[in-house]
């Protein structure tokens, strides 16, 4: 990842620009009030990339007792291909791993390859899909799943 770019906790400040960038990825983008409650809950854990003060891109997790939710990942078109999602997700499978998560979800579009790509490197697999789960053009979702070994003993 470029070195002038760096990954912060996200701020509220930062909330217009990512809603901006939700509308610009999705059909049926996460709105600037949506947001604005998703990140006080206790259960979330949000991450922004900035560059130069400018949000480039963000993650969105949400981690109930031992499960972790993917509520969003993107990256401006123009800084794409360097590093940025791959960074966020490193990070974000640690937090997980350092708060013995069991897993860690999401959905994606089946025809997203280039998400679905990142989230193979990463080591999640295909454990189901849901039919006509998005609208804007109806589309099946994938659930892509990474089990982490949580070191737990069952004796
Ligand atoms: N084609 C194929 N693989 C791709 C890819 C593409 N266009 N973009 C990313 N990948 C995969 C590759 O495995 C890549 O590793 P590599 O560079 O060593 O080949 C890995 O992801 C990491 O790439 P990275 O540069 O960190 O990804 P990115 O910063 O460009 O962001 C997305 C990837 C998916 C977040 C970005 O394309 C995006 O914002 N898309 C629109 C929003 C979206 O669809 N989000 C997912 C919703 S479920």
């Amino acid at each position: 990842m470029p070195n002038n770019i760096l990954i912060v906790p996200t701020l509220s400040e930062h909330l217009p620009e990512i809603a901006e960038i939700e509308k610009m990825c999705f059909s049926s983008p996460a709105s600037l009030e949506f947001l604005t409650n998703e990140v006080q809950n206790d259960s979330a854990y949000y991450l922004t990339a900035l560059c130069e003060n400018k949000v480039v891109g963000y993650i969105g997790v949400n981690i109930i007792v031992d499960e972790a939710y993917i509520d969003n990942i993107a990256v401006l078109t123009n800084y794409r291909r360097k590093g940025i999602a791959a960074t966020l997700m490193n990070i974000t499978i640690q937090k997980c791993r350092d708060n013995d998560v069991s897993f860690l979800t999401l959905e994606v579009r089946k025809s997203n390859f280039p998400a679905i790509s990142l989230y193979q490197k990463y080591g999640f697999q295909t454990v189901g899909k849901r039919r006509n789960y998005y609208s804007s053009p109806t589309e099946d979702a994938l659930i892509m799943t990474i089990f982490f070994n949580t070191g737990e003993s069952h004796e």
